[in-house]
């Protein structure tokens, strides 16, 4: 398990042959085979969501598709797939919620590695955006990546104006100031920086990190039709795994080689980020990852529905960084 995790973990070589494991099975489908099928219907949707590469203008719609096709692990949209059919929904209802999580990831990513950021040159095993193309382009799709995922919410969901509302308004809130772009510039500001303090880090990691891990739940929620109680303790769960995600990438970037990761290893040390492994040590921060991880399970445990996948998921991403 651990080494078929490991592969399914890393970018370049994600998919997994079926039927490799006879453990963990789950309606009749081996854990690994279950991530890959959510995976392969995420990236269909992705192909059917997003603008023709050959639409005016090309170029941008071609860095777009660049960006959000040909790597990426995409743990959000299979969260929010996840969570949403313990809750009993479609297979199909929480497509678009989950490409348009997507979306704004992939373009937080391309933001965040342009030269004015993290200044990074590989980004799931292929050069970043802005080395393929260049920076006004990446810049430019990036933005159109984040629009677009509105764009397929209002549009997909159009017919349950409540639905569309509360989704977009989630999503919205995640990506906004007070969470993903303020922990990206909080993240920034704390560059060599050496009196950060413990809660202060815990803040950029929840908000530039676990905002969006949070949103998928409750996306997959919210299209589920889940009650306020069990949204509640999906955002806490949210936390836990989001925090939890960004401590597990501050150790691989310490500890992992840039092959596996797919994006350069070592290049927090280098650009003094404050990061777990600088505040904590490897060792401490394993065990607040460890921690967290035990948390989020036992909360997801308790809700209604069949959540023995996303338990797995959950439990494999806190121990990615063993
Ligand atoms: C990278 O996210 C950015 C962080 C929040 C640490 P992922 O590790 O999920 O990146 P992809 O989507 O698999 O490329
Ligand atoms: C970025 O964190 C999180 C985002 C919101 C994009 P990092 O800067 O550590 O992500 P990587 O290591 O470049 O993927
Ligand atoms: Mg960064
Ligand atoms: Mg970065
Ligand atoms: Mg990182």
């Amino acid at each position: 398990m651990a080494a078929e995790m490991a592969r399914l973990f890393s970018t370049g070589s994600r998919r997994v042959a079926p039927g490799t494991f006879l453990t963990h099975l789950l309606g009749g489908m081996t854990f690994i085979e279950q991530f890959a099928d959510y995976v392969s219907r995420v990236e269909k949707g992705i192909d059917r969501f997003l603008q023709p590469a050959d639409e005016h203008p090309p170029r941008l719609h071609e860095a777009m598709r660049y960006a959000i096709q040909g790597g990426g692990k995409r743990l959000r949209p299979v969260l929010a797939l996840a969570t949403a059919e313990s809750f009993g929904a479609s297979e199909e209802s929480a497509l678009s919620a989950a490409v348009a999580l997507e979306c704004v990831h992939t373009y937080s990513l391309v933001h965040d590695d342009l030269p004015c950021m993290d200044n990074d040159d590989l980004r799931r095993g292929r050069p970043t955006t802005h080395k393929a193309f260049d920076e006004a382009t990446a810049l430019l799709a990036g933005d159109a990546l984040l629009t677009h995922s509105f764009v397929i919410l209002t549009i997909n969901y159009a017919t349950q104006p409540a639905l569309a509302h509360a989704l977009c308004l989630e999503l919205a809130a995640a990506a906004g100031s007070r969470r993903l772009i303020g922990g990206q510039m909080s993240d920034l500001l704390a560059e060599h920086r050496s009196n950060v303090t413990a809660a202060e880090l815990d803040l950029i990691h929840f908000n530039k990190t676990a905002a969006m891990i949070e949103s998928s739940l409750v996306m997959g929620a919210l299209v589920g039709g889940a009650s306020v109680s069990d949204i509640d303790l999906l955002r806490r769960v949210g936390r836990h795994i989001g925090l939890t995600f960004q401590i597990v990438d501050d150790i691989l970037d310490a500890t992992a080689d840039t092959a596996t990761l797919g994006k350069t290893a070592g290049k927090d040390a280098k650009a003094d980020k404050t990061t777990y492994v600088k505040l904590h040590g490897i060792d401490k921060a394993r065990q607040i990852a460890a921690k967290n991880t035990a948390k989020a399970v036992a909360a997801i445990a308790t809700l209604p529905g069949d959540t023995t996948f996303l338990q797995t998921l959950i439990s494999e991403m806190g121990s990615r960084a063993k």
